[in-house]
């Protein structure tokens, strides 16, 4: 199965659905932006911190998997020259139309989180990569082109979710309001369901997702030559009811920075 082509309609279709990641932000929120009043997420619910920023003012951002019309219009009324890459053409039109209307720096690109051969080396300051791994089978290159576009001194803003959200049967937790451990880790909608259920998933056209190791998230970064700075935890806000959040945060972001040598390399002798 073509797992990118298959993804790139589902998520058009959840642009038609209204789901919330495909719902651009609001003018009021632009406007503020433009004013130096703004935050952006990476996970459910907590934005990130300011100071895991630098000063935007004419920096290379990328925002890697991150359409829908949030990240990159407030990134660019902030003041940055942003680039944003999607796999999903209805998603890329809504940041075009949010550009437009507010005259944003955003240039949208067609292509695969994992493939960013269209981009030099060292094109970008700054990459802001939202949770959306999810929807690929394969976590490393994504850390390895970030690292390669990435400018020296530059930074990458993961957002990604906890593995431990791909263990439940949330069939019986609907029904029972009981989490209890099905899959194995990691999870793959290609493997680790039934081909009755993938079929039924299929049917409804809902994206493909796939767990990542906490290895392949956070080692990842770091064999990828990324250095650790900052790490964060996040959960679903409450309104959304979330049987897990009552236990545990289950979204990671983390914050990396492309030094000229790796830590240990030199620091550590
Ligand atoms: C949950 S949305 C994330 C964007 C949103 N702005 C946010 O704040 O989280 C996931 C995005 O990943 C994109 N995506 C899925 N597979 C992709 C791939 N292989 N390459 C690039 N983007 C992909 C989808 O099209 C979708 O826009």
């Amino acid at each position: 199965m073509e797992i990118r082509e298959y993804n790139r309609t589902a998520w058009d279709k959840e642009v038609e659905r209204g789901n919330k990641w495909t719902v651009p932000v609001s003018e009021v929120v632009i406007a503020a932006a433009r004013q130096g009043q703004w935050e952006i997420l990476l996970t459910p619910s907590k934005p990130v911190p300011g100071d895991w920023f630098p000063d935007l003012e004419g920096l290379d951002v990328l925002c890697l998997a991150s359409e829908g019309g949030q990240q990159g219009p407030i990134l660019a009324a902030a003041g940055a020259k942003v680039t944003v890459l999607d796999n999903s053409p209805r998603q890329l039109e809504g940041d075009r139309l949010v550009a437009e209307r507010h005259a944003l720096d955003i240039t949208t690109v067609e292509g695969d989180m994992a493939d960013l051969s269209m981009f030099s080396d060292q094109s970008f300051d700054l990459i802001v990569h939202p949770v959306s791994n999810c929807f690929v089978p394969d976590v490393l290159p994504v850390w390895a082109e970030a690292f390669r576009v990435l400018r020296l001194g530059g930074g990458l803003l993961a957002g990604f979710s906890n593995p431990v959200i791909y263990l439940f049967d949330y069939d019986l937790a609907d029904c029972t309001g009981v989490l209890q451990v099905k899959y194995a880790l990691p999870y793959s909608d290609l493997t680790s369901i039934t081909e009755e259920e993938r079929q039924r998933v299929i049917k409804k056209g809902i994206p493909l997702e796939f767990s990542h190791t906490l290895e392949d998230q956070i080692g990842g970064q770091l064999d990828a030559g990324l250095t650790l700075t900052g790490f964060f935890e996040d959960a679903y806000p409450e309104d959304e009811n979330d049987l897990l959040t009552n236990y545990m945060p289950a979204f990671i972001a983390t914050r990396a920075v492309k030094l000229d040598h790796k830590i240990g390399e030199k620091d550590l002798t």
